[in-house]
């Protein structure tokens, strides 16, 4: 009788541990296909019963917002997982504009060529009417306190629903964010201007609005991504078996290697998706974390701090990641990569 009173226990909180380990998540992202970071997230984060996808958006960054849109609607035909809607985001940073530097730089954020095929040619399935601002809005409202947002590309599209709604920032779960280098913990150097990350460089008003908005954050800068080392090694072993994502990389990713066998890729986004499916992967510490709008030379620079420093009244405290288990972490990565292609959800 015991046994069956404690059976009956043990099966209920099993159940709700694994419901309540699933996130449920909206994806914004500044896609481009793997081996570009935001595809191998994507991948992970399909891969990860700890995470639901309720939808993705997607907002200008790496490519255009058009070409961001139809890349990752690529994708999810191409693993079977059309059921997940993509919503299309902002083309263009608040204030930020064309220059010689960006064009000259890392990032087609105001590129308006028409987006290239993917291989094999577009996809058939189509984006949303909604935008994603819309979408943002109308989901989080709809399920305060329910849903995270994974945010892996400029702030665009969460700055712009965070100032359009009053009651969004309060209802949103967390957002995890690649985004900023913080330089008062190891690593912090920028990788676009000396100090500046990219994600937060394209548009730093929005990233700015994004950090002060009061939701819970959870920040992946390029201190934790300078961690990580995607080898060819490694690459091997996520393509040994064999399904629609294993194909996809070896298409994808295959040539890139072929090529330079001996390049070596940080993982950004794909540390901000782990963190969320184990956070105890990641350090983290507690930081008040600004991002420089000012127009002058540390335009787009996040600082980081354990105390409200002059000019950063009104940041907002974060957990900021500055180290991870990279053998676990690559280990997690690797075997779901090549594990059987999760099915659709609904
Ligand atoms: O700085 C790294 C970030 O910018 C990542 O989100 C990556 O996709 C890039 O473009
Ligand atoms: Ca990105």
């Amino acid at each position: 009788m015991l046994r069956g009173i404690l059976f009956a226990v043990l099966v209920t909180s099993f159940s709700a541990a694994a419901t309540g380990q699933s996130h449920k998540v909206i994806f914004d992202t500044d896609f481009i296909l793997p081996p570009g970071d935001d595809g191998l997230a994507l991948l992970l984060a399909l891969q990860s019963p700890e995470l639901e996808i309720l939808a993705i958006t997607t907002v200008a960054g790496n490519a255009s917002v058009e070409r961001a849109t139809a890349e990752v609607l690529w994708l999810l035909e191409a693993v079977g997982r059309t059921e997940i809607p993509v919503y299309q985001g902002a083309d263009m940073p608040w204030v930020h504009e064309r220059s010689d530097f960006a064009v000259d730089h890392h990032g087609k954020w105001y590129s308006n060529d028409a987006p290239p095929p993917p291989p094999g040619g577009h996809a058939q399935k189509k984006v949303e009417k909604e935008t994603a601002v819309e979408l943002l809005v109308r989901s989080v409202l709809a399920s305060p306190n329910e849903i995270t947002i994974v945010a892996i590309g400029p702030m665009t599209n969460i700055a712009t629903a965070i100032r359009q709604n009053a009651a969004f920032s309060e209802s949103v779960r967390e957002l995890v964010i690649m985004g900023g280098a913080v330089a008062s913990l190891q690593d912090g150097a920028g990788n676009i201007t000396p100090n500046a990350e990219f994600n937060f460089w394209v548009d730093p008003e929005a990233a700015r609005v994004a950090l002060r908005s009061g939701i819970p954050i959870m920040l992946s800068p390029l201190n934790v991504s300078r961690k990580t080392a995607l080898s060819k090694e490694w690459y091997e072993k996520m393509v040994a078996s064999d399904t629609a994502i294993t194909r996809l990389l070896r298409t994808t990713m295959g040539p890139r290697f072929e090529r330079d066998p001996d390049r070596v890729w940080f993982m950004y986004d794909q540390v901000a998706v782990g963190s969320l499916i184990d956070p105890t992967l990641v350090v983290t510490e507690e930081l008040f974390v600004d991002v420089d709008d000012n127009r002058g030379v540390s335009y787009g620079t996040s600082v980081g701090g354990t105390e409200i420093w002059p000019g950063a009244e009104g940041a907002k405290k974060m957990k900021v990641q500055h180290d991870l288990d990279w053998r676990r972490f690559i280990e997690m990565f690797v075997e779901r990569m090549n594990a059987p292609v999760r099915a659709r959800t609904r």
